[in-house]
């Protein structure tokens, strides 16, 4: 195939802007939507532009391949940038895979002998930038619709044999190693996408049902929790702190003049919002110092907490239910090229699971009930099934792989083994706790209707080894206004991990924090 031949099969008008006056296009053509720049006086063939905009030449705005390959026809000028994933060498050309991680799909291009660098082009391989000027043309190769054929293939960065990402296959593990250059690969490039697009989802879905977005603080001085599991925030010298008399390092010369911590929950700050504004949500970072190496625990991960004032343990089920499903539904409808990855390469069964999980109602029982169905079931569980203890991993799982075969809401937990701030049921034994549990990975929303009632709560504080007198503010809320509220916890990464069927929490966080482990 000639150069002139590629050629031909691109119109000869050409999208040409004023050296001038750059925004305005001296004669432009429209290929596809552009309604959403049309008020900027300009016409864009493309539906998104990204933030930077150069002049070389005619060619003056770059554009992402994810909107190249959706171009509605072929273009006599385009510019395109990114990283070569592949290049191979035909008689007179050189293809060259490129990807921009706009998107999963890489774009052709085909570099013919007569570019003037022609042979650096050549030596180009996988890991080089390259910026490219060229005539996006309907491809004659199979499993793309253009193609471009460049005009001027620029060489940004080099990269050289020791590039680790290679066209083969790479194990998780191995690019756990090289977390730096693995939103590369395919499949990290496809988790990180989707992160993004869940991220934006939740907030669409809060601010589609009147919540107001908080930023609880990530320095606190409490541990909502109760579990202990605190990283303290301190200034002083650790190899000479003050002390107190009784030896005790003394914590009031610290920075904030009292002992301070990362965040485990933005939750009790959350209900002094939503004790003002009715409906809130946190979407931030919190951070665990529990020493669990497990597939489904980070030290540092995100969680999404909601909570409403005039809310009770059913419509708090009932909101964990439905964000659950909204998610996936989302991530199903803007993500399809991402899940197929996914379907193909990670987790054969996960989009009929997900079309399950949204269609079907989920289920719920009482711990109680759980736990006689797990007595009942005859299966040989590592840790035992009793009363009054917490339900581990395995038992979750068998509650909603096994015997729900679906997503499934336990509530009603045995006080002892749930936080101060649940409500106490009028059985005296048990609080308003509520844990969401879904296939493949079990608690993925921990939540409760809160103790709103101010001597039942200071006693359980008390029960609890907490003095009131450290809560006074947050007994406040109690005292001012008081109101049954509820909410609950949506761990981030887990979330992530049962749209994308990505089975280690290790891979679905850009750099992850896990004990021993915090390089990058
Ligand atoms: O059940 P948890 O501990 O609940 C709370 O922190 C409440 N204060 C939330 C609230 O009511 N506002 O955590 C909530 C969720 C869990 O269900 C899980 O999905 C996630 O946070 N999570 C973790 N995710 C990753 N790594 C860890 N170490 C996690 N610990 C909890
Ligand atoms: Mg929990």
């Amino acid at each position: 195939m000639s150069r002139n031949a590629l050629k031909l099969r691109v119109p000869t008008r050409r999208i040409t802007f004023s050296p001038s006056s750059a925004k305005k296009p001296k004669e432009t053509k429209t290929y596809a939507s552009n309604d959403h720049v049309r008020d900027r006086g300009e016409a864009f063939p493309f539906p998104c532009r990204m933030a930077i905009t150069r002049q070389i030449g005619d060619v003056l705005v770059p554009i992402s391949i994810k909107d190249a390959l959706a171009s509605a026809g072929p273009v006599a000028s385009v510019f395109v940038q990114g990283w070569v994933r592949t290049r191979r060498d035909a008689k007179d050309f050189s293809f060259i895979e490129l990807n921009d991680g706009s998107s999963l799909r890489n774009l052709q291009i085909i570099a013919t002998s007569s570019l003037p660098n022609y042979s650096a082009v050549q030596r180009l391989i996988t890991g080089a930038s390259v910026t490219v000027r060229g005539a996006l043309a309907a491809s004659q190769g199979k499993g793309q619709s253009w193609e471009v054929i460049a005009d001027e293939v620029t060489i940004v960065g080099p990269s050289d044999d020791s590039y680790p990402l290679q066209k083969k296959g790479h194990t998780p593990e191995f690019l756990r190693e090289i977390a730096h250059l693995r939103p590369r690969s395919n499949l990290f490039g496809s988790v990180f996408r989707v992160r993004s697009r869940l991220a934006f989802a939740v907030h669409q879905f809060f601010q589609e049902r009147g919540f107001f977005y908080l930023n609880s603080p990530i320095i606190t001085g409490s541990d909502c929790e109760g579990a202990g599991e605190l990283f303290r925030v301190t200034t002083l010298n650790p190899s000479d702190p003050p002390r107190k008399s009784n030896g005790e390092i003394d914590y009031e010369k610290d920075f904030f003049a009292r002992a301070t911590y990362l965040t485990v929950s933005g939750q009790l700050e959350a209900e002094a919002f939503a004790s003002a504004l009715s409906k809130v949500y946190t979407f931030g970072p919190t951070f665990r110092a529990e020493n669990s190496n497990t597939s489904r625990h980070a030290n540092e991960f995100w969680m999404i907490e909601p909570e409403m004032a005039f809310t009770d343990l059913n419509g708090n089920m009932d909101l964990a239910e439905e964000i659950v499903k909204y998610l996936i539904h989302d991530v199903r409808e803007n993500c399809p090229d991402e899940l197929e990855l996914f379907a193909k390469f990670v987790d054969k069964e996960l989009l009929g699971r997900l079309d399950f999980v949204v269609d079907r109602p989920f289920q719920r029982i009482t711990y109680a009930d759980g736990i006689e169905l797990l007595k009942k079931s005859n299966e040989k569980f590592e840790f035992p099934v009793e009363y009054g203890s917490n339900l581990q991993s395995e038992h979750e799982r068998w509650l909603t792989e096994k015997h729900c075969k679906c997503p499934v809401t336990v509530f009603n937990y045995p006080k002892e083994i749930k936080p101060f701030y649940m409500r106490l049921n009028d059985d005296n034994r048990t609080v308003t706790a509520m844990d969401l549990l879904v296939p493949g990975i079990g608690e993925i929303v921990g939540g409760s209707q809160r103790e709103e009632r101010l001597s039942v709560l200071e006693a359980s504080m008390r029960r609890h080894q907490m003095d009131p007198n450290d809560y006074k503010w947050y007994l406040d809320l109690r005292r001012y206004g008081t109101v049954p509220h509820a909410g609950f916890g949506l761990g981030f990464e887990r979330m992530l991990m049962f749209v994308s069927g990505v089975s280690n929490i290790r891979d679905v966080i850009p750099f992850a924090r896990t004990p021993g482990s915090a390089e990058f």
